[in-house]
């Protein structure tokens, strides 16, 4: 009977190992892979996890508003380290500014 259980157990074990990473995506993965995710993962997941901001899209203003905004809420990082976030979420995390009412109206054009 013993060996039955084990065998139950280790079908068990089998079954979450297989299903396990399907359904648990880990937070960390939702970012982008590039250079500086490392640097983004180390400081900016130290208090919140990266579903936070993986969300998010800035331009890169509001990204360094957003960096500051959390250095005023305690995070740590040096100024190398700031830079990499810095062009991490600009690059990887984008949302483009909008476009200025000049560019509008030249895409129209005038008629004719
Ligand atoms: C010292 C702790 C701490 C660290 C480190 C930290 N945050 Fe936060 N973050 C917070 C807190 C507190 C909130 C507010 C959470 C809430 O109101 O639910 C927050 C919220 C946010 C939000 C949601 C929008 C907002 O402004 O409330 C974003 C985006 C964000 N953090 C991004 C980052 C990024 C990017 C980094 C890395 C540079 C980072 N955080 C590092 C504490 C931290």
């Amino acid at each position: 009977m013993n060996h039955l259980i084990r065998l139950a157990a280790a079908a068990a074990a089998l079954c979450l190992g297989a299903v396990g990473p399907v359904l648990a995506q880990a937070p960390d993965d939702l970012l982008p892979a590039a250079t500086g995710k490392d640097v983004v993962v180390r400081v900016c997941t130290a208090c919140h996890d990266a579903t936070q901001f993986a969300y998010a899209r800035h331009t890169p203003d509001e990204w360094d508003n957003e960096i500051v905004k959390m250095q005023s809420a305690g995070a740590e990082m040096t100024a190398e380290e700031q830079l990499a976030i810095s062009a991490y979420l600009a690059k990887n995390l984008p949302r483009s500014a909008p476009a200025a009412p000049a560019a509008l109206s030249d895409a129209k054009g005038p008629p004719g």
